[in-house]
């Protein structure tokens, strides 16, 4: 039989693989797993493999860091070479990411069918990166792996032939589900000396660290956050240098921390009284965990987070407001998941299953 051939290449991928493959090796398929080494730093990569249960990759083809071109570039070209090589019955995709749009442009001229799980996500903003990859990712897959039920609307209205999507679920919510007794948030404030009640923030999308004035901006901002209450930022490699540079470290209740492995993140997440982003993936979680989430961001591509969700969007004005309202709305959030009924629909730990079902049923197997 012709492996599948899974695709993962930064950070978000792994949480959302981990269900995904091994339900489809309970399924009994053949699987490969090729890491694009878009992340390589052992914080962004290796902890993920090694707390989720990721098979070692088959294959890591160390692409690394560049502009868009270069690195997406560098990414279908060693990617070509795996397929050629190994012919897959279907290539898995993941989110958003280079990695993602690389895979789908090289296997769709193969006429190697994808399946993009996170598909039908549209922030319709066609500035970010990842909404590019989104659109174009859906076009090329023959199926859909859709999420969130509004994804099935946006990928109607783009023509996607509705025998091609499915709702599915969340498989990010099925790796924080099946982990939920090892986020010890106790653990993670004494291993890193945090307070207990803490603002946790992380910030990496382009738009707000990648310009010096723009991060200084949100430095300002993040320490009239810690005016109100101690702030704990694990710093993405992406930004770290210009928040530095505008003095992000110089006020006494700000903690830096490198990148955290995915239980201490979700444990000091678990624990927090309010969290800051501009992530995508963390809005999801923080709904899950019933964390009050404020993302300093003009839109989502996952407004089921604010609907169904703790999710709240802030421009940089609205930031201290917000936090203030946040902690002074009740007790540190997070304390137990969320109900199933108040969930978003699906997102409910068996996204993986469902997903090894549409796909062993394409496969005809
Ligand atoms: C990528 C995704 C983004 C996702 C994020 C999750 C794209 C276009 N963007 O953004 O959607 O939210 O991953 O983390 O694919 N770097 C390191 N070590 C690493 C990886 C990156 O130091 O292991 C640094 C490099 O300086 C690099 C920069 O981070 O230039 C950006 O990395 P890149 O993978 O291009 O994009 P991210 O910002 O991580």
């Amino acid at each position: 039989m012709a492996p599948i051939v899974h695709v993962l290449g930064a950070r978000p991928n792994f949480v959302k693989a981990a269900p995904v493959i091994s339900a489809l090796a309970a399924a009994g398929a053949e699987q490969a797993v090729i890491h694009t080494g878009q992340h390589y730093d052992a914080r962004m990569s290796e902890v993920f493999f090694d707390q989720l249960g990721l098979p070692e990759p088959d294959v890591n083809l160390g692409v690394g860091s560049g502009g868009h071109a270069e690195q997406t570039a560098a990414l279908m070209i060693g990617l070509e070479k795996e397929f050629t090589g190994r012919s897959p019955a279907l290539v898995i995709v993941y989110g958003d990411v280079n990695s993602t749009i690389a895979a789908a442009l090289v296997a769709a001229k193969l006429h190697i069918p994808v399946a993009h799980v996170e598909a039908g996500l549209r922030s319709f903003d066609m500035t970010m990166p990842e909404e590019v990859n989104r659109r174009v990712t859906d076009q090329l897959s023959a199926l859909c792996l859709v999420t969130s039920p509004e994804g099935i609307g946006h990928l109607a209205a783009e023509g996607v032939p509705v025998e091609r999507t499915h709702l599915v679920g969340n498989p990010m919510i099925d790796t924080l589900l099946a982990n939920l007794d090892k986020f010890d948030t106790g653990a993670v404030r004494e291993a890193h000396g945090l307070p207990e009640r803490y603002v946790l923030a992380t910030m990496h999308r382009p738009a707000n660290v990648d310009a010096p004035e723009t991060a200084a901006n949100l430095v300002r901002r993040l320490h009239g956050v810690a005016d109100l209450a101690d702030l704990v930022i694990p710093v993405h490699p992406r930004g770290r240098a210009n928040l530095l540079a505008a003095g992000l470290d110089e006020h006494d209740r700000v903690h830096i921390l490198e990148p955290l492995g995915y239980i201490d993140f979700i444990a000091a997440v678990r624990g927090a009284a309010a969290v800051v982003t501009d992530s995508g993936g963390l809005q999801e979680e923080t709904t899950i965990l019933g964390v009050p989430c404020l993302t300093v961001r003009p839109n989502t591509e996952r407004p089921i987070t604010i609907t169904h969700g703790t999710n709240r969007l802030v421009t940089f004005e609205e930031l201290v407001p917000g936090v203030r309202k946040s902690l002074e709305g009740g007790p540190a959030g997070g304390a137990a998941a969320r109900a199933d009924e108040r969930r978003p629909p699906l997102w409910d730990g068996h996204a993986g299953p469902r997903i090894a079902e549409v796909i062993m049923e394409f496969l005809g197997e």
